[in-house]
């Protein structure tokens, strides 16, 4: 027999919830939001789990903490799909799409070496959305968005 469907993951009382995270990115978004060996924030990550809108996602719950608009952006670019629900006493108050931004400056590395933003007097990197990903308003290089993007955040 099937087991029944059961919440996984327990709910928090205050605090952020990303959901329909593309599946892979969990791990990034955590990376993005500086959650690391030390940090000492209650967070739950799921990978790869069944949504309910069809299909598989990442998820990821974090206690005690609501996102600013440059985390916000970041995720946007690894997880365009992602929602942000803001929790408060078990309830979500809020919840948004994450925008993709256009043009991004000063977020991601180019990476061609040769590349003026890349020098040793560097100017800020600036990209702009482009058909394929991200490209650099430098050199023209362009990043894949989805695919490659979160290794150069
Ligand atoms: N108290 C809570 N603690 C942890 N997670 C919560 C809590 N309340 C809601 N959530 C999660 O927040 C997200 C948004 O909640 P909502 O009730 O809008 O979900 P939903 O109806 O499944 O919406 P969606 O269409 O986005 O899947 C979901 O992932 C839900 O599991
Ligand atoms: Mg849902
Ligand atoms: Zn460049």
């Amino acid at each position: 027999m099937k087991p029944e469907k059961t919440l996984m993951i327990s709910p928090i009382q205050h605090g952020t919830v990303i959901d329909h995270i593309t599946p892979g990115e969990g791990l990034t978004v955590i990376r993005i939001l500086g959650i690391s060996r030390g940090t000492s924030e209650t967070v739950t990550v799921a990978c790869n789990v069944e949504s309910s809108h069809g299909g598989r996602k990442d998820l990821v719950k974090i206690a005690n903490r609501e996102l600013v608009k440059d985390e916000v952006d970041k995720i946007a670019l690894v997880a365009p799909d992602a929602t942000i629900s803001i929790i408060r006493d078990y309830q979500v108050v809020d919840k948004k799409p994450v925008a993709v931004p256009q043009e991004i400056a000063g977020v991601i590395t180019c990476p061609n070496p040769n590349c003026i933003t890349n020098t040793k007097e560097p100017v800020p990197t600036r990209f702009v959305l482009h058909s394929r990903g991200y490209r650099c308003s430098y050199c023209d290089t362009v990043i894949s968005r989805e695919r490659d993007i979160g290794d150069y955040i």
